[in-house]
């Protein structure tokens, strides 16, 4: 079994990236699953905390989740044109410390996709986690692209997935990262 955590860049409740990743959950590839974690609990980054008490338990939960699986799937929102600020400080702490990243990152496959109401499908906010993943190791998917617009009418008041096509999309996406994560890709 091939497992995969995913972890969505939104707290909120309705979050259309947590829709995102849960319909991706139920569409997994035979022989894979999606574990999904949340960054529900993680404080900012303090590095007054770490020295005083290391990594908080909602961190050290996160980094065992992703050391124990094979790949990463992140569903990301775009703010400002970038990256959001609760998801790049759950990764910063998830960093630390730096003699632990290699248990926790290194040459892992990571999948990056992200829902907006939007146009333009997360597609900066995508490119801007690049640096981030690759100066943490982590191995970058590139075999196909999932940008999620029109959020609002791709899923439905309860987050259920509301169009047929995205879901053929989801499942085109996702076999193909499996196929990487498993080395046939
Ligand atoms: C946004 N949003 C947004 N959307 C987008 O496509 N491009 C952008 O640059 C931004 N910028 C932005 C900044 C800030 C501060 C907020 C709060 C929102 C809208 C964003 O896509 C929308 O709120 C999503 O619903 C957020 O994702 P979740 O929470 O639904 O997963």
């Amino acid at each position: 079994m091939t497992v995969i955590v995913g972890i969505a860049g939104s707290l909120r409740k309705a979050s259309f990236n947590a829709a995102l990743l849960r319909v991706a959950g139920e569409r997994m590839p035979a022989g894979s699953e999606l574990h999904i974690a949340s960054i529900d609990g993680v404080p900012l980054y303090d590095a007054d905390v770490e020295a005083e008490s290391g990594v908080p338990a909602a961190v050290a939960r996160l980094k065992d989740a992703v050391a124990g699986a094979q790949g990463l799937l992140i569903a990301t929102p775009e703010y400002n044109n970038s990256l959001p600020g609760v998801l790049k400080n759950a990764i910063d702490w998830m960093s630390r410390p730096s003699r632990d990243q290699a248990r926790v990152f290194q040459g892992k496959p990571v999948a990056i996709m992200g829902a907006t109401p939007g146009g333009m499908g997360t597609a900066l906010a995508q490119a801007a986690w690049l640096p981030v993943m690759r100066s943490l190791g982590l191995r970058w998917y590139t075999g196909g692209l999932l940008y999620v617009s029109r959020a609002a009418s791709v899923f439905g008041p309860d987050g259920g997935l509301a169009d047929p096509a995205l879901g053929e999309r989801i499942d085109k996406y996702l076999a193909g990262f499996l196929e990487f994560v498993n080395g046939r890709a």
